[in-house]
C-alpha cells in the first residue's frame, strides 16, 4: 500500500465518523443544522479523496460541476411543500447512479474477478434500478403529474413476487456464467444484466403505483433506505469503504425513519405498502357533513387569545400550504410580550414529511425551546387556556381514540380537546389526509375561524397590534 493509499483510507475513516456524528446531531432540531454541516464536510472529504484515485479527473469534474449546480439551484428554489418530491427524485438519482456505476465497472473490468464482485454488481443494478423507477413514480405522484390514487389490479402482489423471482434466477445465471460454471454458447453475460435492468424497472414501477399518493412520504423514506443499500452494494463493487459505510448508514437510518413514521401513524409497513390506503387527499369518508358550526372572526380570536394566560399552538400541513409560519411566529411573539405562555406542540407526523413542522418553524426562527414533542406536552393541554390549531386536522382528531373503523384509529393524537378553548384555523369543515371527519369542529369549546391560515393570522396580528 502506497503512502497516498494510507492517507485516503484515513480520510475515508474521518469522513465516516463525520457522517455518524452528523446523523446523531440530526436527531434534535437544536443540533440538526450542525449535523448537516458535519455530514457535508464528511462528504466533501470523501469526494476530494476519491478524486485523487481517478486517473482522468476531467469527467469527474464535469459531473461534479453539473451535479452541484443542479443540486444547489433545486434546493434554493424548492417550495417547502414540494420538499417530499425533491427528496424522492434525489433518492432516485442515487439509485440510478448505483446502477450505472455497477454496469460500467462490470464492462470495464479487465481479467478475472471474484464471485462476490459479480454478486454485488447484480445487487447494485437490481436495487438501484428499483429505487430509480420507484422514486420516479413517487415524484410524479407527489408532484401531481400522476394521479395520487392507488393503482391496483388483480394478482398485483403475485406479479411483483414473480418479477423478483425472475430477477433472482437471472442474477444467479449471470454470476454462474461469469465464473464459467453455466455458460450459454454465443450469449454474452451482459445480456442477463440488461434483462435484470428491464425487469427491475417494471418492479420499481409496479411496487409503487399501488401506494396512495398521500402515503408516499413513507415510501420515499423506504426508497431512501434502498438507495443507501444500492450505494453500499456499489461500494463493494468498487471496493470503496466510505461508500459502503455511508450506504449502510443511509440504508439503516432510512429504515428506522420508515418505522418511526409507521408507528406514529399506527400502521404497519405492510399496510402502507400493500393495503392501497391513502386515496386523494382531503376525501371525506362516509356521508357528507350536514351539521353547521358558528363562524368566528379574527377579532373574536384575538380577543380570546389576549385573555388567555397560556396558549399551545398546534401546527399542521395547512400551515405549510399557507406559508403562514412567519406571521404565526409574529403572533406568538406579540402574545409572549404580553406575558402569555406560548408553546408549540409538534406531532410526529404533522405535515407530510418527517420533521416538516420543525423545519417550517425553524425557517421562521421560532426558538427550539418552544417546540415540544407530543409526549412532552400532551399532559399540559388540560391546564391550557387556548389550543390554537392552525392547518392541522388528523393529528388532533379524537376519532383516533374511539372510532375502530377509522384509518386514524390507534394513532396517538395531541390532546387539544382537553384545553379550555379550542381555536381552529382552516378553510372549511373538510377532512385531512386520512379523509376522516373531525368531531372536534363541533365541540362546544371550539371556535372555528375559517380562512386561509396566512390571511387569518395576519388579521389576528393586526387586531392584536391595534
Ligand atoms: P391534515 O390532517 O392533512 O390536515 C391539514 C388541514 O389543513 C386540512 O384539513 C385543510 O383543511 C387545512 N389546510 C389546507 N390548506 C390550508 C390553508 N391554506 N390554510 C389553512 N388551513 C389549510 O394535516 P395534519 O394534521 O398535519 O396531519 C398530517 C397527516 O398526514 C396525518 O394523517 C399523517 O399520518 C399524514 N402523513 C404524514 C406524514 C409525515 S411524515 N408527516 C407522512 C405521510 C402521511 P381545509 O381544506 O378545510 O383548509
Amino acid at each position: 500500500m502506497t503512502g497516498i493509499d494510507i492517507i485516503i483510507k484515513i480520510v475515508y475513516l474521518i469522513a465516516a465518523i463525520l457522517f455518524i456524528l452528523g446523523l446523531k446531531k440530526l436527531s434534535s432540531p437544536k443540533t440538526a443544522r450542525q449535523g448537516n454541516q458535519l455530514a457535508m464536510l464528511g462528504m466533501f472529504l470523501a469526494v476530494v479523496m476519491t478524486a485523487f484515485k481517478i486517473i482522468n479527473p476531467v469527467w469527474v469534474l464535469v459531473g461534479l460541476v453539473i451535479g452541484a449546480a443542479v443540486g444547489a439551484i433545486s434546493a434554493k428554489k424548492v417550495q417547502m411543500t414540494a420538499m417530499p418530491q425533491m427528496v424522492a427524485i434525489f433518492n432516485g438519482f442515487g439509485g440510478g447512479a448505483s446502477t450505472l456505476v455497477a454496469f460500467s465497472e462490470y464492462t470495464s473490468i479487465t481479467g478475472e474477478a471474484k464471485i462476490d464482485f459479480y454478486i454485488t454488481v447484480v445487487l447494485s443494478i437490481l436495487i438501484g434500478t428499483v429505487t430509480f423507477f420507484g422514486s420516479l413514480i413517487a415524484y410524479l405522484k407527489l408532484d401531481g403529474t400522476m394521479k395520487g390514487v392507488p393503482i391496483t389490479y388483480a394478482g398485483q402482489q403475485f406479479i411483483n413476487a414473480l418479477l423478483l423471482i425472475l430477477i433472482g434466477v437471472l442474477g444467479t445465471l449471470f454470476v454462474l456464467d461469469t465464473v464459467g460454471i453455466v455458460v450459454i454458447a454465443g450469449m454474452p453475460a451482459w445480456v442477463y444484466l440488461i434483462a435484470i435492468v428491464v425487469l427491475s424497472t417494471v418492479l420499481g414501477i409496479t411496487s409503487v403505483i399501488p401506494i396512495g399518493g398521500a402515503d408516499m412520504p413513507v415510501v420515499v423514506s423506504l426508497l431512501n433506505s434502498y438507495s443507501g443499500l444500492a450505494a453500499a452494494a456499489t461500494g463493494f463493487v468498487l471496493s470503496n469503504y466510505v461508500l459502503i459505510i455511508s450506504g449502510a448508514l443511509v440504508g439503516a437510518s432510512g429504515l428506522i425513519l420508515t418505522n418511526i413514521m409507521c408507528v406514529a401513524m399506527n400502521r404497519s409497513l405492510a399496510n402502507v405498502l400493500f393495503a392501497a390506503v391513502g386515496s386523494e387527499e382531503g376525501a371525506v369518508s362516509g356521508e357528507k357533513e350536514q351539521r353547521t358550526v358558528v363562524r368566528y372572526t379574527a377579532d373574536d380570536a384575538a380577543f380570546m387569545l389576549e385573555k388567555a394566560s397560556s396558549v399551545i399552538i398546534i401546527p399542521g400541513y395547512g400551515l405549510a400550504v399557507a406559508q403562514a409560519q412567519h406571521i404565526l411566529q409574529e403572533m406568538a411573539t406579540i402574545l409572549q410580550n404580553q406575558g402569555i405562555k406560548v408553546r408549540y406542540a409538534i406531532h410526529p407526523v404533522a405535515g407530510r414529511m418527517p420533521g416538516h413542522m420543525n423545519v417550517l418553524l425553524a425557517e421562521a426562527n421560532v426558538p427550539y425551546d418552544y417546540l415540544l414533542e407530543m409526549d412532552e406536552i400532551n399532559d399540559d393541554f388540560q391546564n391550557t387556556d387556548v389550543a390554537f390549531i392552525v392547518g392541522a386536522n388528523d393529528v388532533v382528531n379524537p376519532a383516533a381514540r374511539y372510532k375502530k373503523d377509522s384509518p386514524l384509529y390507534g394513532m396517538p393524537i395531541l390532546n387539544a380537546d382537553q384545553a379550555r378553548t379550542i381555536m381552529i384555523i382552516k378553510r372549511s369543515l373538510g377532512a385531512g389526509f386520512a379523509g376522516e371527519a373531525n368531531e372536534l369542529f363541533f365541540d362546544e369549546k371550539t371556535m372555528m375561524v375559517f380562512g386561509d391560515a396566512k390571511k387569518m393570522i395576519t388579521d389576528i396580528v393586526h387586531v392584536l397590534k391595534g
